[in-house]
């Protein structure tokens, strides 16, 4: 069993969609041990908690930045027995970037999603980026999380066409639905060993 911990920072419709994978079947050999929010008002915790009746923690900012924040979500992952080499971390929605320590030491063993194409508009505000910017096709990524901000090995992409008249939020509202189908797709290829990673380059065994 492979132990899955939940990274969220507010509405964790993403991790829905993973916890709802799992608990149909459709993801086997994943535990969703722990959700972990830098938020304390996050509603994802309380969907965590009340229908999937998973362990939530609380992990709250103060201004404390890196590895010394990053340490403490560390010692809540070990609390839980996700452990740097068998255990997965799911980043749903959290909004924080990862210190190189943190990183290291899960390494290929951090996902994250994102909702533009990769490498094209990484950071907060994607979906208003690709509406400023003008591209006719916009979408989301799957990707294993490096060093850089959402700049690690890409493991699924889905397309989604930008519409004449469209804002922020239908074009986020579209792009959601996306990530609501390849996140949990990537989670099962992850734990059905079938990804494979040489430098950027993952491979998807069929
Ligand atoms: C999602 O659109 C996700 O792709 C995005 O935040 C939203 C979280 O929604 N993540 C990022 O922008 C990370 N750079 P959710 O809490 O409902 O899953």
């Amino acid at each position: 069993m492979i132990r899955l911990a939940l990274l969220i920072s507010g509405r964790g419709s993403n991790m829905e969609a993973i916890l709802t994978a799992i608990r149909s079947g459709v993801i086997k050999n994943v535990k969703p041990t722990v959700v972990i929010s830098d938020k304390k008002d996050a509603i994802g915790l309380e969907i965590a908690s009340n229908k999937f009746g998973i362990p939530v923690k609380v992990v709250s900012q103060k201004g404390i930045k890196g590895w010394l924040y990053d340490s403490q979500i560390v010692t809540v992952l070990q609390n839980f027995g996700v452990d740097p080499d068998s255990g997965l971390i799911c980043l749903a929605g959290f909004m924080r970037i990862l210190s190189p320590e943190f990183v290291g030491r899960y390494r290929m063993r951090i996902i994250n999603i994102h909702p533009s194409l990769l490498p094209a508009f990484p950071g907060l505000h994607a979906q208003k980026k690709a509406i400023e910017y003008g591209v006719k096709v916009s979408g989301c990524t799957v990707h294993f999380v490096n060093d850089g901000v959402d700049s690690g090995p890409i493991i699924l992409q889905q397309a989604v066409r930008v519409v004449n008249n469209d804002t922020e939020e239908t074009l986020s509202d579209r792009i959601l639905q996306q990530e609501h189908q390849i996140y949990p797709r990537a989670v099962k290829l992850f734990a059905e060993g079938k990804i494979t990673v040489v430098d950027r380059h993952v491979s998807i065994m069929k």
